[in-house]
């Protein structure tokens, strides 16, 4: 415990700022959050920051189908994201976006040095390129036959019949996800970053224990196949930075989102005295800097960063950290099975608590998958924190209140059993501390064990029950609230919001791993409030209903690289889809939009305002006096351009859009089904 203070950066991925988060990334905002808060705790000064990942292709053509601004989408959805975070009680000291002035600084700085020192190239290199929409097409944007096995409708680097991997200009037939265009090959020269030059240094940097075993055999086998020169650069179209003397050249999203990193930091230090950029990044920095990711960014996190920070002359990750992925009932998360569970619909539901607590029971210092099975859930948070932990709090508050005016007794009755509580401190500590929450909540469980075992065994109840036997229940229920306390204090990483409850139900200040050695005597407590209650599996029930009901209030049409769901629905989920036909009277248009146009629908003595994502496949002129099919209940959709009041249904995968219309002889206003 006494131990002298740390210097303590650490991070989380930065999540994309163009969806929600959802529980598969709580497991890793949880366990950060979880370790930095373990460090405070024990006195250290622990900063914990993170931001949104603004950049990149996918983002630019999603603002783009919402109508938007990529600025205007990364700004709402930055909101939402911090309000999820907020709710989950992760506690950043600063919350960022790499859309940011600090970022783009950093990027350049960091760009120039690379330059500097000769390990950036340029190359021209030949690509597909998408006429209508005149952009490169990234691979996830293009499918094709697999020029392997012939297999239809496959992406542009992967073929998921038989494996085989590919460059997109080798697929036979290729679409243009974008459009529907067939792509043309184009040449474009692109800026490299040179890996190779630095495998020496990343050999010896891995072997040095920054990563984790499992890591560092996958490092080995990255070694073993070569370390080859990075694409860092991405032609216009693009949401980026440009790169300096590249006009029309922006660096790629994933060379200034780890960036992203220092450039919420560096925001943090331009708002706080005493903390000083370079003192934390500067290469002899002797602050320790750890990053929490998945496993699945490893390579990105494990080679292109440390040698971007060798290269740029920054201090490297003391340790990059993965975690496995999270599966839902023993599979992956299902938007058809309701297993999809966004933060907010949870938080509908369910006290984020139950959720902190469940991981950290599961989270180990490995990279296995993480399972949350509901059942268990509800079992282990009731047996656990409500059954065992509150329960010894519940036990012994009421005599001291009712009895003694809420005052504790002067003494500990049992120091004996009191050290065996601070004795665990070190043991639980070491596992926090290697991430091990798992062994930390289970011997703190063993200790909620003995706790309740001590009270059966005294049974204040009897004795309140005996003449002159006050000092006796006194004594007992002040032991067990100050075994409660200990307790309170191990958990308050995994549970900051009730450690606060009890922290104004004991009427002390906030809890610290140093308050283990000065036990509550002589004290006067608040009156008992529930500190938690029960899981109610009506609770989960509806929310894995509402996770469902959440998919039918999407746009059915999902974007290009959007995921397709293509499981069953029952007949009910499809009675919730009111379509009509409808009678376009009017085609547009709009003003600063590539792909919509506006159309004004007659639904039958009703009006309707609708931006369609069509406008590259029809001319406004040929679509008025048509009949389609339209979402008629469609949730109404604020865009840049106006509010869109339901959607038409059209064919397309790849191709098109066809616009689907009924046959001759339907009306407007009529019922599909
Ligand atoms: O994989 C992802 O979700 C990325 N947005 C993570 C970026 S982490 C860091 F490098 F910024
Ligand atoms: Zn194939």
């Amino acid at each position: 415990m006494s131990e002298a203070q740390r210097q303590i950066l650490v991070t989380s991925a930065l999540p994309y700022a163009n969806g929600p988060i959802h529980l598969g990334h709580l497991v890793e905002y949880i366990q950060t959050d979880i370790w930095a808060r373990f460090q405070r705790l024990r006195g250290h000064r622990c900063y914990y920051v993170c931001a949104d990942d603004a950049h990149g292709t996918p983002i630019m053509l999603r603002a783009e189908s919402e109508g938007l601004t990529p600025e205007e989408l990364i700004e709402r959805v930055g909101r939402e994201h911090r309000a999820d975070f907020a709710d989950f009680h992760i506690g950043f000291d600063n919350y960022h976006s790499t859309h940011s002035e600090e970022n783009r600084q950093l990027a350049e700085l960091i760009y120039r040095r690379l330059r500097e020192g000769g390990y950036i190239v340029t190359r021209t290199i030949t690509q597909l390129y998408d006429p209508v929409r005149e952009m490169f097409l990234p691979d996830r944007y293009i499918k094709g036959e697999c020029p392997r096995c012939g297999a239809p409708d496959q992406y542009g680097d992967h073929c998921e019949a038989c494996s085989a991997t590919y460059s997109p200009t080798e697929l036979k037939n290729p679409v243009s996800v974008v459009s529907g265009a067939t792509p043309v090959t184009r040449e474009s020269e692109h800026y490299f970053f040179q890996l190779g030059k630095f495998g020496d240094w990343l050999r010896e940097w891995t072997a040095a224990g920054h990563v984790q075993p499992e890591i560092r055999r996958k490092l080995e086998e990255w070694f073993a196949d070569g370390l080859k020169d990075w694409d860092i650069s991405r032609d216009a179209p693009y949401f980026g930075f440009e790169i300096p003397d590249a006009p029309g050249k922006y660096f790629y999203v994933w060379l200034d989102a780890p960036i992203g990193y220092m450039a919420s930091f560096k925001h943090l230090c331009e708002r706080t005295a005493d903390l000083d950029f370079d003192d934390w990044w500067a290469a002899d920095s002797r602050a320790e800097l750890y990053h929490f990711i998945g496993k699945d960014i490893a390579y990105f996190h494990t080679l292109f960063w440390p040698a971007m920070l060798h290269g740029a002359g920054f201090r490297k990750p003391d340790a990059v950290w993965c975690h496995g992925f999270l599966t839902v009932n023993g599979q992956k998360m299902s938007k058809s099975r309701g297993t999809f569970i966004t933060a907010r619909t949870y938080l509908r539901h369910l006290d984020p608590e139950y959720l902190r607590y469940y991981f950290a029971a599961k989270l180990g210092p490995g990279i296995d998958d993480l399972d949350l099975n509901l059942d268990d859930f509800m079992q282990r948070v009731n047996a656990d924190l409500v059954g065992k932990v509150v329960n010894i709090a519940s036990r012994c508050a009421g005599f001291i209140s009712k009895r003694f005016d809420g005052r504790l007794a002067p003494a500990l009755a049992e120091p004996d059993l009191y050290a065996e509580f601070t004795a665990a401190a070190e043991g639980i500590a070491a596992a926090y501390e290697g991430r091990d929450f798992n062994r930390a909540v289970r011997e703190i469980m063993a200790l909620a064990d003995r706790a309740n075992r001590y009270i059966d065994e005294k049974k204040p109840w009897v004795l309140a029950r005996e003449a002159g036997r006050e000092a006796e229940v006194q004594a007992v229920c002040t032991m067990g609230l100050n075994l409660f306390r200990a307790l309170m204090i191990y958990l308050k990483p995994v549970l900051p919001a009730m450690a606060e409850a009890v922290e104004s139900f004991l009427d002390i200040p906030p809890l610290t791993w140093d308050h283990l050695r000065t036990p509550m005597t002589d004290h006067v407590i608040n009156p008992f409030r529930p500190l938690m209650t029960r899981v109610d599996p009506a609770r989960v029930e509806a929310m894995v209903a509402d996770s469902r009901q959440d998919l039918a209030a999407q746009p059915a049409a999902t974007p290009a690289g959007g995921e397709e769901n293509v499981e069953e629905i029952t007949i009910d989920d499809f009675a919730k889809i009111d379509l009509r036909v409808a009678r376009v009277t009017r085609a547009e248009t709009v003003e600063g939009a590539d792909k919509l146009l506006r159309l004004t629908l007659d639904l039958g003595g009703e009006t309707r305002t609708v931006f369609a994502g069509i406008k590259n496949a029809y001319a406004p002129a040929e679509l008025e006096g048509r009949l389609v099919v339209m979402v008629a209940n469609l949730k109404p959709r604020k865009m840049r351009f106006g509010i869109s009041e339901g959607m038409v249904l059209a064919a397309g995968d790849g191709g098109g859009p066809f616009l689907i219309g009924p046959d001759d002889g339907a009306a407007p206003g009529m019922k599909v089904k």
